[in-house]
């Protein structure tokens, strides 16, 4: 039996973590997290999972915030409404949703966000301490959202401490998922593959994954046959497939019904990873906001517990 793993379930317990630790901290120190997110352009699905991660910041306790620019703003423009929003002490973490346009180089705004607000772990101060840990990474490091969320799934199957040992392989070296996904598995004592657009011999290299996560946006790239009876898949992926009805429908990067049966367990898509990568958001913007009240002798208690 394969074990469908409940994305939306286990985002739905540590939103509702995340929403009593909020209250608690407006109670104590009446500071409420802000979250600023910022979009450029009218792309349909960057607009969608911006305004799901404004909704879901209201529903913890936390205030997000979505301003909107024109898709021919200039990089100058862009940096300098940054530099205010890093000087603004009522802001927590900053979230520049990519991808951006042309004109707008996408490693200057990476690098413009104050690494103590970068909620995403993108800036390359908190993406080197990610890629340099010894260990798990400490509460107070803003770690990449989507890499965490997968994470907590493979933890939530396998148990803390779960993954030591166990052959990983990462499909896709993305600064968004790939690198920081392997720079955490490894962080969690897993020995860790990276394959990519280049590698060759995929399917074997996958054959011999117990755990996989798979992040390349290819849909249904890796096949049933290619799957170790008794793997743990990730699946990042989310493309969308049109049928010639004119309907469409998501899926991901592994051929889930092959998978069905094989493996050990599997995220859906959707309901798998993508849930989990807007709580881990909302988790960020409260590490961000706490170490600010902290750095500043405020409402320093942090609450005890696990910081995967
Ligand atoms: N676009 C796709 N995924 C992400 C993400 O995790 N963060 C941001 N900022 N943009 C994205």
């Amino acid at each position: 039996m394969t074990r469908v793993i409940d994305g939306r379930a286990i985002a739905a317990t540590l939103r509702a973590r995340i929403a009593a630790e909020v209250a608690d901290l407006v109670a104590e120190t009446g500071v409420r997290p802000r979250l600023h997110v910022l979009l450029v352009g009218e792309d349909p699905a960057s607009l969608a999972y911006v305004r799901t991660k404004e909704k879901m910041a209201r529903e913890v306790g936390i205030d997000g915030r979505l301003e909107r620019f024109p898709g021919t703003i200039g990089e100058a423009r862009l940096v300098a409404r940054i530099a205010e929003l890093n000087a603004d002490p009522a802001v927590h973490g900053i979230l520049v949703q990519l991808p951006l346009p042309p004109q707008v180089r996408t490693s200057a705004v990476l690098e413009a966000i104050a690494p103590g607000k970068d909620v995403d772990g993108f800036h390359p101060l908190n993406a080197g301490r990610l890629a340099t840990l010894s260990g798990p990474p400490p509460e107070d490091l803003l770690v990449p959202c989507t890499p965490r969320g997968c994470l907590l799934l493979l933890e939530e199957v396998l148990g803390r401490g779960g993954l030591c040992g166990k052959r990983a392989l990462v499909l896709g070296r993305s600064t968004i998922v790939g690198r920081p996904m392997a720079a955490l598995l490894l962080a969690h004592d897993a020995t860790v593959t990276i394959a990519h657009s280049k590698s060759r011999e995929l399917a074997e290299e996958c054959r011999r994954a117990e755990i996989l996560v798979a992040a390349v946006g290819r849909p249904g790239l890796v096949r049933g046959a290619w799957l170790s009876a008794g793997a743990v898949v990730v699946d990042v992926g989310i493309n969308r497939i049109r049928a010639a009805d004119g309907t469409s429908r998501l899926v991901g990067d592994v051929a889930f019904a092959e998978a069905l049966g094989r493996v050990a367990a599997i995220t859906p898509v959707p309901g798998g990873v993508g849930p989990m990568t807007v709580a881990c958001l909302l988790d960020n913007t409260l590490r961000a906001c706490r170490a600010r009240l902290a750095a500043e002798g405020r409402g320093s208690r942090w609450p005890r517990r696990s910081s995967s």
